[in-house]
């Protein structure tokens, strides 16, 4: 008797939590890929002297049809600021002398232009260093896909969008599961109060 009910009790609890998990719980988001990169001098093709403190590989990410690329950067106390051909970055994380930063870059097929600023504590340097720079940002696209990855993009964002339009109008198809854990549910309890019941009758 006890087992019976113990298992109409495990199917009700496994119900609620499949009815209530989040409806969006699959969405998987492919709009991104690693991608290897250097820092060039901005006049020459020698590798910069920044180049050391850009942590690889890169974040490369579409989202709305524009391009980001997304690292870290080491010593990042030193760096005052950075930006590319699109403005600033946008900082993620900064955790003491390591900080995540996200550029938005447009074509990568190009080198993509860096200006920063800066400042390394003279005891470090040996010298006062407090320099605006300029260096280039050289992508490795051998692999990547940008057309796959704005596809995968769009396909989250319509994704996300049905999702959204669901709630407020649920598909008659969507209410079907719902429909199937809620009868699940109130079986479950009608097991278990029968159950109840004939244990009780017989006592
Ligand atoms: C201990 C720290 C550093 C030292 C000793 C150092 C030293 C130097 C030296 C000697 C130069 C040659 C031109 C000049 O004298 O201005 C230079 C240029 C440059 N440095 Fe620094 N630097 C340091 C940190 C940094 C950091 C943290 C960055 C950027 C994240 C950076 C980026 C650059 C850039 C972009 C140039 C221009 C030439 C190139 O691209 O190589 N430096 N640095």
């Amino acid at each position: 008797m006890r087992r019976k009910i113990s298992i109409a009790v495990a199917t009700m609890i496994a119900a609620v939590f499949i009815l209530f998990a989040p409806a969006n719980a699959s969405l998987v988001s492919a709009n991104s890929q690693e991608v290897s990169y250097e820092v060039k001098e901005a006049g020459s093709n020698n590798t910069s002297v920044a180049d050391g403190y850009f942590i690889k590989p890169a974040k490369l990410t579409v989202e709305n049809g524009k391009n980001f690329l997304e690292f870290s950067l080491k010593d990042a106390d030193y760096v005052k600021s950075l930006s590319g051909p699109h403005g600033a970055v946008k900082v993620i994380s900064d955790s003491g002398n390591k900080r995540v930063v996200k550029l938005q870059v447009g074509d990568i097929s190009n080198p993509i232009d860096l200006q920063m600023h800066i400042v390394v504590p003279e005891e470090v340097a040996g010298r006062p260093y407090d320099h605006n720079h300029k260096a280039r940002m050289v992508v490795d696209t051998e692999g990547v896909d940008l057309s796959a990855l704005a596809a995968a993009d769009k396909k989250s964002d319509d994704q996300k969008a049905d999702g959204d339009k669901d709630k407020d109008n649920p598909k008659t198809s969507d209410t079907t599961p719902l429909m199937m854990y809620t009868v699940l549910m109130v079986g479950s309890v009608g097991v278990m109060v029968f159950l109840w019941r004939r244990r009780t009758a017989s006592e």
